[in-house]
């Protein structure tokens, strides 16, 4: 009889547990039928990093919950939990009167009444051509895209990085937004499209660590921005210099309905400055096909003894440039090699990167295009 019900006891238990992972597999179909592109993102990120079973459940309902009641989060309160690690610095939010006077010997200060906040981005394609007589016209933005402001001494040197091919059309959308926020910010910067040239699949990261080079060869930048070209900012508070930390500026996006996907997401935009990306060792080269790459950064910002700094509230709103993925592939291997982040991070990077890049000046940008390929970052055995 004892017996008897000891073993109806477990039976019990294990139809609880049956229940429960009945539910959570349910869960997880509904999450990946109405959101696959975050739900494989976000899978990815649990098979990767192992993360606590308990907290993915918590942060998946809490998605579902976004999907299914798209009211409900528009306001702000909106990271998923987790989010009272010190990633989530308070700045303060005074900004400078409109009577400000600047002072040429004195450094930019970074909060300024010129920066005014949230405005609209408007995607309305146009030749480069516009973009340029827009510019030139107005300010001193020529040569390659570099500029300073007049007034003050810049406090940031600031390299924009954008990886690029097959995306002509975003471009000058990019720059027709940057550029004056970046004035209003006052500033220093330059503009480097590094484009993928050949049959490879697209290596964002491996541009990145060209891009990185290549700048240092201009100038003593000391901050680095990695732009994707479809990532429009909305907020001209969200201000390009560098910190303490790495920074990621793209907190929040249009196409995660402005919720972080997960909290070690680093993709879109990000700022490293020349000795934190030197301190790190670039990003990976050995991500051939789209994702994982940002995800090895933050491994390796981390593994550096950095944390991860975002803008407040609604300052790190993104808009993406609607497109398709032009025959660009996803890499598969990238679970693999996050798996093994630590080991690899002195064996690939800067350190291992060999290229013959081909430089041309447009006149807002400066153009390297390299072709790129696996023989070009050879990683000794880990
Ligand atoms: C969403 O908002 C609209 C208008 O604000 C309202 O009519 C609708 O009932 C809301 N839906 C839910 C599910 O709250
Ligand atoms: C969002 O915030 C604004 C201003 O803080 C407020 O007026 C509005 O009612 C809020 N909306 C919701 C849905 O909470
Ligand atoms: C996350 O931040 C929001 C607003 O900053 C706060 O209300 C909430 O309590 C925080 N969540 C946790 C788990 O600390
Ligand atoms: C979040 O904040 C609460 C209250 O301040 C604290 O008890 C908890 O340990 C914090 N969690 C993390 C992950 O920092
Ligand atoms: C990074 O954050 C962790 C956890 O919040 C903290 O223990 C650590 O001291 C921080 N590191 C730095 C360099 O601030
Ligand atoms: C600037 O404006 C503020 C109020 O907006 C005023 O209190 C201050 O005296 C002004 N300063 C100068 C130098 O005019
Ligand atoms: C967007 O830009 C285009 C091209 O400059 C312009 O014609 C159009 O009026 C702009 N739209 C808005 C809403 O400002
Ligand atoms: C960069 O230069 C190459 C020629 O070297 C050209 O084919 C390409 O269109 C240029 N890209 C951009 C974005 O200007």
């Amino acid at each position: 009889m004892r017996n008897w019900r000891r073993l109806l006891r477990i039976s019990n238990r294990s139809f609880l547990a049956f229940i429960f992972f009945f539910s959570l597999s349910t869960s997880c179909l509904y999450f990946i039928y109405v959101a696959p592109g975050i739900a494989n993102t976000y899978f990815f990120m649990v098979q990767a990093q192992g993360m606590m079973l308990r907290d993915n459940v918590r942060t998946i309902s809490h998605m579902i919950r976004l999907y299914t009641n798209k009211n409900s989060s528009i306001n702000g309160t909106d990271y998923p939990d987790g989010n009272n690690s010190s990633e989530f610095i308070a700045q303060p939010t005074t900004y400078l009167p409109e009577n400000f006077t600047y002072a040429l010997n004195l450094p930019c200060p970074e909060k300024l009444p010129s920066m005014k906040g949230q405005a609209d981005v408007n995607m309305t394609e146009m030749p480069m051509e516009d973009i340029y007589l827009q510019f030139s016209k107005y300010t001193d933005v020529r040569n390659a895209g570099h500029w300073k402001p007049g007034d003050c001494k810049p406090r940031w040197k600031v390299a924009i990085l954008i990886p690029f091919r097959n995306r002509h059309e975003h471009l000058p959308i990019l720059l027709r937004h940057l550029i004056p926020m970046l004035q209003r910010q006052h500033l220093q910067f330059g503009f480097y499209i590094i484009e993928q040239t050949g049959t490879q699949p697209f290596n964002r990261a491996m541009l990145f660590n060209v891009g990185f080079k290549e700048a240092m060869k201009d100038l003593d930048w000391d901050c680095f921005i990695f732009h994707d070209v479809d990532h429009i900012p909305e907020n001209d508070r969200n201000y390009y210099g560098c910190g303490q930390m790495p920074r990621h500026f793209a907190a929040k996006l249009d196409k995660y309905m402005y919720i972080l996907p997960y909290a070690e997401f680093f993709g879109g935009v990000s700022g490293l400055t020349m000795d934190q990306f030197r301190k790190i060792n670039g990003f990976p080269n050995a991500f051939w096909g789209w994702g994982g790459e940002d995800d090895d950064l933050w491994n390796r910002v981390h593994y550096a003894g950095f944390n991860v700094t975002r803008p407040d509230g609604d300052i790190g709103k993104y808009k993406s440039i609607p497109h398709h993925h032009r025959g660009e592939v996803q890499f598969l291997g990238r679970y693999k090699l996050l798996r093994y982040s630590k080991e690899r991070q002195y064996l690939d990077g800067l350190n291992n990167l060999k290229y013959t890049p081909k430089i041309t000046m447009s006149r807002l940008y400066k153009n390297i295009s390299v072709n790129l390929s696996p023989e070009l970052a050879p990683v000794a055995d880990y």
